[in-house]
């Protein structure tokens, strides 16, 4: 590996499953030190295999990383998270606030909006968007006051969004709802850190196979896959590699961007 993240120190939300595992992994095998957090966490040996509980040392492909319970959606929760990440590895330098949940990939039928659930819409919101306001907020706070990464720049924030923060889908009004409100809030960050040298990018991935749509029936699946140009699914190492761009110092004159990830979905 070219250990493009050599040095950082970056923390994955929603780093149990899917997506986020796919994330820490990549990171820890790029050199970074991996702050690796979630509503359940767990411990991931070199192997990727889960071994153990909550504050373990854990080590990720040659990398030395951790595993801190969070719960995004609340503030003192995030706020403890940050400040574990600093106490163990002095500072924070990339933040990928990938947790999230999907409500309506459990239900068993579409849902119109004007059938929706109102606790479904406030969960998914707390969750997927109040979620990143919180790590983008807590997180910037500490990389502001902090010395620069030798790049220069002081901080790389990146936000899981969704195909759907981009474009509307039948029956996923709170989903989408947050995953724009996503898109829009990573704009306005991106401007508000501007100055001080913080990156904030988000990423939009297609239809991606992991727990959160296993649920999803094969009828369903397969009309999604035939949807796709790139046929079939996207695969959580398919994302995880452009979260590797946007920490890197490749990344260095991109900022602000909702970038899709989704084998074509929404060309
Ligand atoms: P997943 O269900 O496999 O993993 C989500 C992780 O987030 C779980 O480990 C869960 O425990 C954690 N989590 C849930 N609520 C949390 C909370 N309040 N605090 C901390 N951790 C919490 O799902 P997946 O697919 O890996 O999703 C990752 C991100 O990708 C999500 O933001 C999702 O919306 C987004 N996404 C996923 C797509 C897909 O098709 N799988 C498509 C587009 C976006």
């Amino acid at each position: 590996m070219s250990q493009r993240l050599k040095g950082k120190v970056a923390i994955v939300t929603g780093a149990s499953s899917g997506v986020g595992r796919a994330i820490s992994l990549r990171y820890a095998e790029e050199g970074a030190y991996v702050v690796c957090a979630d509503l359940n966490p767990l411990s991931l040996s070199a192997e990727g295999e889960s071994v153990g509980a909550t504050h373990d040392m854990i080590n990720m492909n040659g990398g030395r990383s951790i595993s801190v319970e969070v719960d995004v959606g609340d503030s003192q929760s995030v706020q403890d998270m940050i400040q574990v990440a600093v106490k163990e590895f002095g500072r924070v330098d990339v933040m990928c606030n990938n947790a999230g949940i999907a409500l309506e990939a459990k239900s068993p039928r579409p849902l119109g909006i004007w059938e929706t659930p109102d606790e479904q819409f406030d969960q998914t919101i707390q969750v997927n968007l109040r979620g990143v306001f919180l790590g983008c907020k807590y997180s910037g706070a500490q990389m502001i006051n902090q010395k620069p990464h030798p790049s220069g720049d002081r901080g790389w924030i990146i936000n899981t969004a969704s195909i759907l923060g981009l474009v509307g889908s039948y029956g996923t009004s709170s989903y989408s709802a947050a995953k724009g409100g996503v898109v829009n809030l990573t704009r306005t960050a991106a401007l508000d850190f501007a100055p001080h040298r913080i990156h904030c990018n988000a990423i939009c991935p297609g239809y991606t196979d992991t727990a959160m749509i296993a649920n999803l029936s094969k009828e369903n699946l397969g009309k999604i896959s035939l949807m796709q140009p790139f046929n079939g699914l996207g695969n959580p190492d398919d994302i995880a590699s452009v979260a590797v761009f946007l920490a890197s110092d490749d990344a260095k004159w991109v900022t602000g961007i909702s970038m899709a990830v989704d084998g074509g979905y929404t060309c």
